[in-house]
């Protein structure tokens, strides 16, 4: 389906719950505001899955807060599996809870992984996460290239001052196996902007200008894909303050209290709750139709934004 500006969206993505282990600098997820026991169950999330896949949904990303902490994840993967529509699951993960699991996500039918690694410094991951273990990330991601994933991205939210000096560890990741970084600048999401904490695109390529940009993967990806010559992985730039993408949008989230929201960067959110307590599937269509009509042209990232809610509410 298309929205009124003519963008065709495709791409849907699931925050399945608000909860997470890790309290990133630039996230701090808090507890308490969609719980456990209000998260959407099972049955919901692939009933509104079914429903978005009937007005063109092709693609879905599993996010949240932490989607792995989700007793009934594989379920929700091989149940989105056989909506015949849908071509390709993607998930966003802390890693924390990826050892031992690759196996069993790929069987239920996941084809890529997301992971956040915003430090390959063991204290500092720490001091970055409150608490998290980067031994556990990085187990994850050899287990995930053992269970058979082509490729791994890994998403670095570059701070100024706090993991900057990293860049060249991280790029280096990329030589000899298929793994994309992605350096994703520092959003206004839940707090007031840090903008001085904001390491911009621009910034990067300036530092590396050994980076070669390549053509991107798909149209309307947000990241700029780049390459270190004769390196097998990518270097992608996530630049949604400095580099708008908005006009090639595809994508809307449903957030694991049932709310949907058309754009990460807009407070402007529509309950699926009325529509999902009626049997007919055609009040649900309908509700998703209303919302993505509603999408804003642009998202309003500015100095004054204020998000009411963090990344690990509204997901990833
Ligand atoms: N700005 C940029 N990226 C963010 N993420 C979470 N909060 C922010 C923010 N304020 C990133 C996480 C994760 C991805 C889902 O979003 O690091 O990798």
């Amino acid at each position: 389906m298309n929205d009124r500006f003519g963008r065709t969206i495709t791409y849907l993505r699931l925050s399945l719950t608000e909860r997470c282990t890790l309290k990133c600098a630039y996230c701090r997820a808090q507890d308490g505001d969609c719980p456990k026991k209000s998260e959407l169950t099972l049955d919901e999330f692939l009933r509104i899955t079914r429903a978005f896949a009937q007005i063109g949904v092709k693609k879905v990303r599993l996010t949240g807060g932490e989607p792995m902490l989700r007793r009934d994840l594989l379920q929700i993967i091989s149940g989105i599996r056989a909506i015949p529509q849908i071509q390709e699951i993607t998930m966003t993960t802390n890693g924390q809870h990826l050892p031992g699991m690759s196996p069993a996500l790929r069987a239920a039918g996941l084809d890529r992984l997301n992971i956040s690694v915003d430090s390959l410094k063991p204290e500092k991951f720490a001091k970055i996460t409150g608490g998290g273990s980067l031994n556990l990330v990085l187990t994850g991601i050899e287990e995930a290239f053992a269970a058979g994933f082509p490729l791994v991205k890994l998403n670095v939210v570059l701070l100024r001052g706090v993991n900057d000096d990293e860049t060249d560890d991280f790029i280096a990741l990329t030589r000899d196996r298929n793994i994309q970084v992605r350096f994703i600048e520092y959003m206004p999401l839940g707090e007031t902007d840090r903008a001085e904490s904001r390491v911009t695109g621009a910034e990067l390529l300036q530092k590396h200008p050994e980076l070669v940009e390549i053509a991107p993967s798909y149209k309307g990806q947000p990241a700029r894909d780049y390459q270190m010559p004769g390196y097998v992985g990518k270097v992608g730039l996530i630049d949604p303050m400095s580099h708008r993408f908005c006009a090639d949008c595809n994508r809307v989230r449903v957030m694991s209290d049932g709310m949907l929201r058309p754009c990460l960067g807009y407070n402007q959110e529509f309950s699926l709750k009325e529509a999902l307590d009626q049997e007919d599937d055609g009040a649900l269509i309908a509700a998703l139709q209303i919302a993505i009509v509603q999408k804003p042209q642009t998202h309003c990232f500015t100095e004054e934004f204020s998000a009411q809610k963090t990344m690990s509410r509204i997901g990833g």
